[in-house]
């Protein structure tokens, strides 16, 4: 079924679990992750960046991802993932998506504000729920803590533009990147931070950047031609303190994104004799709906799906 972001969040800050927010960007991702959430009982939010938009057709994904939605037993949010400007969000409120992302942690402060609460006013009367970012998500190793402070989300802060905007959700930064390489040494998230946070803001949080980068994947993909040396992401360890924070979404796209590449390789090298899609893409979709299903285990997702 259907739903919003805010419908399966705001039960899964309350009860000390999280729910994962999968990247898609084709039919396999797609089923990979909607059949994940079915095996696992859980709910699950499908999310969609404007660049996946422009490669897969506007039309075609939100079909898809939609037919998905309302076809699951299980709840499934679908959602644009940063989106970075008005026109965009507005498009896929109408279009039908239950959720959407308007990303302007790349504005001053006031600004920022001004632009989630437009985005606001026209996805409430719809029943869409909203998501904002404040804070930037940039690697803060070897920076001083000015720098620190100027990057990651300030707690009172964030109080103010939730008061402000109204938004659902918030995206805040507390140390985390995008991609393959977020740490060159030790691997640490600003827990006291977050801590700070979620003593001052009750909705429900949201961790951009998540993946963990699991090194036997990227020494599957390694083995098989692959260059990715000092790929580094999230122990695994620090979900469970961030989730008992306030975090109740946790992106996940590159640990899917490695999981397809690893497998594809795979397939290639030991089968050069193989040319059916299905049969190279067939075991790429399996190995992202594992890597979809130990997400959901490790969020305390599982199970959770009513
Ligand atoms: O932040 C989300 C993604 O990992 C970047 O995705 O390459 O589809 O824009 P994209
Ligand atoms: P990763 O690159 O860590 O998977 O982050 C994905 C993300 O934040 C999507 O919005
Ligand atoms: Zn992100």
């Amino acid at each position: 079924m259907l739903v919003t972001n805010k419908d399966i969040m705001v039960p899964a800050r309350k009860n000390g679990y999280a729910i994962p927010a999968l990247n898609v960007q084709n039919l396999e991702s797609l089923t990979a992750v909607t059949e994940a959430a079915v095996e696992e009982k859980s709910p699950v939010i499908v999310q969609i960046t404007p660049s996946v938009i422009k490669y897969a057709g506007l039309a075609y994904i939100v079909g898809l991802a939609k037919a998905a939605a309302q076809l699951s037993p299980v709840p499934v949010a679908v959602h644009l993932d940063h989106g970075e400007n008005f026109e965009i969000a507005s498009t896929c409120v109408n279009l039908g998506f239950s959720s959407v992302m308007i990303d302007g942690s790349f504005l001053k402060f006031e600004e920022n504000i001004a632009l989630t609460k437009r985005v606001v006013d026209i996805a409430h009367p719809r029943g869409v729920s909203v998501e904002a970012e404040l804070g930037k998500l940039a690697g803060v190793e070897e920076r001083s803590v000015e720098e620190k402070d100027a990057i990651l989300t300030d707690p009172d802060s964030a109080k103010e533009f939730v008061e402000q905007t109204g938004v659902d959700t918030l995206a805040v930064a507390i140390g985390t990147s995008h991609g393959a390489y977020k740490f060159k040494s030790e691997a640490k998230l600003d827990l006291d931070r977050l801590k700070s946070i979620s003593e001052k803001v009750s909705i429900p949080l949201v961790l951009h950047g998540a993946s963990s980068v699991p090194q036997w994947l990227v020494e599957k993909a390694t083995k098989y031609g692959a260059t990715l040396s000092g790929a580094k992401g999230i122990p695994e360890d620090q979900y469970k303190e961030a989730i008992s924070l306030g975090i109740a979404k946790i992106n996940i796209d590159t640990d899917l994104r490695l999981a397809f590449t690893a497998t594809v390789r795979e397939v290639l090298a030991n089968s050069p004799k193989e040319f059916d899609p299905r049969k190279i893409l067939g075991p790429a979709k399996e190995a992202m709906k594992q890597v979809a299903k130990s997400k959901m285990q490790l969020f305390g997702s599982s199970g959770k799906a009513q």
